[in-house]
């Protein structure tokens, strides 16, 4: 199974699926990474795992769809059969959602359909809520809807700070983004 990862940030998940993967927990390649971001710590990493890296701002091309057109060619290039979105940012357009029917995969750190969004987790925490957790998913064309694959539910300890929420958060997703993945591939609902 070839994987290519999109992300736009720090890139703690993407070095989560890279270990996973060295580790022999993840039966995939990942072919290639895909981030919209130039000042992303992502690349980095990306970069020390010798993964090939389209850097690829929006604003660099004339518009959304040949943005699209172009990652597409490259996710071509690299064979991709599955793309993992791991903290990336940007709504996914009809281009690359036809080309990988069900074969586009999101991790969000709030039990969705709750707070969806770039703030899932302070989202959570401000509202004051008992639980919130993780929730893995395929995209369609909304912001963090599709078919639920896995979620994880944690609760907020009442004197929790939100650094502290955060930090639990992520080590739930480090774990059950690799997990679930495998889950999906050994259970050939990804054929290849
Ligand atoms: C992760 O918490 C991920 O769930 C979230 O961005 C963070 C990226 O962290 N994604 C979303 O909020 C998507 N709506 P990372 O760059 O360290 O992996």
């Amino acid at each position: 199974m070839n994987i290519a990862l999109f992300a736009s940030g720090t890139g703690s998940n993407v070095q989560a699926l890279i270990t996973a993967v060295e580790e022999g927990r993840l039966d995939a390649t990942l072919v290639c990474l895909v981030c919209d971001n130039p000042q992303a710590a992502v690349i980095d990493k990306a970069q020390q795992a010798q993964i090939p890296t389209l850097v690829l701002p929006p604003s660099a091309c004339p518009h959304r769809q040949a943005w699209e057109e172009h990652i597409l060619a490259f996710l071509q290039a690299h064979q991709t059969d599955l793309i993992v979105l791991a903290g990336f940012m940007r709504i996914i357009g009809d281009t690359l959602l036809e080309a990988y029917p069900k074969r586009i995969i999101n991790i969000h750190p709030s039990l969705l359909p709750e707070f969806p969004g770039r703030h899932g987790i302070q989202d959570a925490y401000e509202a004051g809520v008992a639980q919130t957790g993780v929730t893995i998913h395929f995209v369609d064309a909304g912001i963090d809807t599709g078919e639920i694959i896995a979620q994880e539910s944690l609760a907020i300890p009442q004197e929790a700070t939100l650094a502290e929420l955060e930090a639990a958060i992520h080590a739930i997703e480090h774990r059950l983004y690799p997990a679930a993945l495998q889950t999906l591939i050994e259970k050939g609902k990804m054929d290849k």
